[in-house]
């Protein structure tokens, strides 16, 4: 047999640039995804959207042949031996994943120093921004934190607000909530912010959290659901929910489910979260459809059904990482195509890296904009409850990225999102010094019965009294929590982690 073959690919090998049009392209791909079904981004979900590429981009790119190898990254260094082992042998063309973000670190780094692409619809933390030197290949085809964080800027600018505390829930694993916030706090650093972490506790006091941070305007969470339903209960009972301060959410991958009563849990509390929810708004990511989303949508479904998934309630959903990882296929492919056109191969691989940077493709749900950074540009839409009485939500505003332009729709109502300040707080401070007046009073009795010492001894006390309270207000809203809140976000860093591991 083997005898007979040879000769005969011999003369594919020799002739078949000549019999096609195009040079045939073997690209070995290599997918780092988990195992596990209970991640948004697991193998099963995934690979049949890769497939679904793959499929496609054969009509563009018939010289292109995808050899794609999944490799398991359930536990956080699974990915990165299974680089490294399959690289003894032949190094990857393209990396697609990891998605989490200390998998990634390690993977991007050594792909980085061995000059292979790397796509990821994850990897979303502040640190991978640096494309100096350690995450050099790393392109971000789904929008990273900071590009989330644009819309709260935009909001604070459009809505004057002042301060912000962020509510985080720490899982001690992924960590993605703690990231998420980050990178509001990394873009916004010039507003006046405090940060909290809720911890997964079961004793934790929600009425805790808002003992004392009563000043800060706008209170933005990511924490999964119930514990935002307790947050919210707790606020609504500090009477904090009737337009003194702003509640967001960020639910940005789950945001199909979100907004279908999650207030609602069938216990007494539902009412009153109803009324809390009111004044939380949830920024998720902005959905566009077009005709072929409805086909690659359903392809989805179908893949899923057939393989009939263990563990995995609503597997057939496309969420941001499926369609993340289809057009990283599409975007690593126009890339390649331009820069084999230009005489380049596919082992050029900071070439094909700067070729998929500061460029536009037609993704599978809509334009995917990539910047100059090789990070996706994103939209994102705004969410509110648009009537109390049923507690049902709408889209009241969107967000884009690649204009920054802040879009009001018509559902949005402006007194929603117009602060009632605390008027009373300046009053109220008024009537703390008073007692100190009232005593004051006392003591001026003092003066007509005394002599001038009684007077002396007033003024002495008045003026130590409002230094005393201009230096407390000083220690509390000065540079003592600005350290603090750099302290608590910058500790864990993706680089400090990992140079540590
Ligand atoms: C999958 O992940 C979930 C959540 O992290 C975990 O509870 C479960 O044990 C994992 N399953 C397997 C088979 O490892
Ligand atoms: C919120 O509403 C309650 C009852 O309507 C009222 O007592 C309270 O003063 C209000 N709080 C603020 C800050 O407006
Ligand atoms: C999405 O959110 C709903 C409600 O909060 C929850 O029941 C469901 O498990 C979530 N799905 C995923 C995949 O996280
Ligand atoms: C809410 O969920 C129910 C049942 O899961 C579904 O029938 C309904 O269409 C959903 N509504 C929205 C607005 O998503
Ligand atoms: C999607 O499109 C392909 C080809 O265009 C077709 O073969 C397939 O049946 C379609 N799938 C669905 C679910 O409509
Ligand atoms: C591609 O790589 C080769 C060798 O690895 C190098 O000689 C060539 O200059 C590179 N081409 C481009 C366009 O970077
Ligand atoms: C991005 O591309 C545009 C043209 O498409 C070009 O004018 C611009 O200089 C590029 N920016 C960078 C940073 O390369
Ligand atoms: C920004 O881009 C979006 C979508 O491309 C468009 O709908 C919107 O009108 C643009 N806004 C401005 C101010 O150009």
């Amino acid at each position: 047999m083997a005898r007979f073959t040879e000769p005969l690919l011999l003369f594919l090998v020799i002739f078949s640039p000549v019999l096609t049009d195009s040079p045939t392209e073997e690209i070995e791909v290599l997918a780092l995804l988990p195992q596990n079904n209970s991640f948004l981004f697991s193998q099963s979900r995934v690979a049949p959207a890769i497939r679904y590429a793959q499929d496609r981009l054969r009509a563009d790119h018939p010289g292109f042949h995808f050899n794609i190898h999944f490799e398991d990254s359930d536990q956080v260094n699974h990915a990165l031996f299974a680089l490294a082992d399959r690289s003894c042998d032949r190094k990857p063309d393209l990396i697609l994943g990891p998605v989490r973000e200390y998998e990634a670190a390690g993977v991007v780094r050594l792909a980085s120093h061995w000059h292979i692409p790397v796509i990821s619809a994850g990897a979303l933390a502040t640190a991978f921004r640096d494309k100096q030197s350690e995450y050099s290949q790393l392109t971000r085809i789904a929008p990273s934190y900071v590009k989330m964080a644009e819309i709260f800027s935009a909001m604070f600018e459009h809505f004057t607000w002042r301060s912000a505390l962020l509510l985080y829930e720490d899982d001690r694993r992924d960590r993605d909530c703690y990231f998420t916030l980050e990178g509001v706090h990394h873009l916004m650093d010039h507003y006046d912010m405090e940060v909290e972490t809720i911890h997964q506790e079961p004793t934790f006091k929600y009425e805790d959290i808002f003992k004392t941070n009563l000043d800060m305007e706008v209170v933005i969470m990511c924490a999964g659901a119930d514990r935002i339903r307790e947050i919210m209960l707790a606020a609504h009972r500090r009477q904090l929910t009737n337009g003194s301060n702003m509640f967001f959410n960020v639910d940005l991958f789950n945001a199909s489910s979100y907004g279908n009563g999650s207030w609602r849990r069938g216990d007494e509390f539902d009412d009153e979260a109803r009324q809390a929810y009111a004044s939380l708004n949830t920024v998720t990511l902005l959905r566009t459809v077009k005709p072929e989303y409805e086909n690659f949508s359903m392809e989805m479904q179908r893949s899923t059904e057939e393989l009939g998934l263990y563990g995995c309630d609503d597997c057939g959903n496309v969420n941001m990482f499926v369609e993340g990882f289809h057009d990283a296929l599409v975007l690593y492919a126009s890339a390649l195509d331009e820069c084999m056109k230009s005489g380049c191969t596919k082992k050029n691989g900071t070439e094909i890296t700067s070729r998929m940077w500061n460029r536009t493709i037609e993704g599978i749900a809509g334009q995917v904009s990539i910047d100059a950074n090789g990070d996706r540009v994103g939209d994102f839409s705004l969410m509110a409850m648009t009537n109390v009485e049923t507690g049902s939500y709408e889209v009241v505003a969107n967000y884009f990225g690649k204009n920054k332009s802040f879009q009001l729709l018509p559902a949005l109502r402006s007194d929603h999102f117009t602060l009632k300040r605390r008027q009373e707080v300046p009053e109220k401070e008024k009537e703390v010094e008073n007692p100190s007046c009232g005593l004051g009073v006392s003591a001026l009795t003092g003066v007509t019965v005394g002599a001038v010492l009684g007077a002396v001894m007033l003024i002495a006390f008045y003026f130590f009294r409002k230094n005393y309270r201009i230096t407390i207000q000083r220690r509390t809203r000065g540079d003592e929590p600005e350290s603090v809140k750099h302290h608590q976000l910058r500790e864990d860093s993706i680089r400090s982690n990992f140079s540590a591991a």
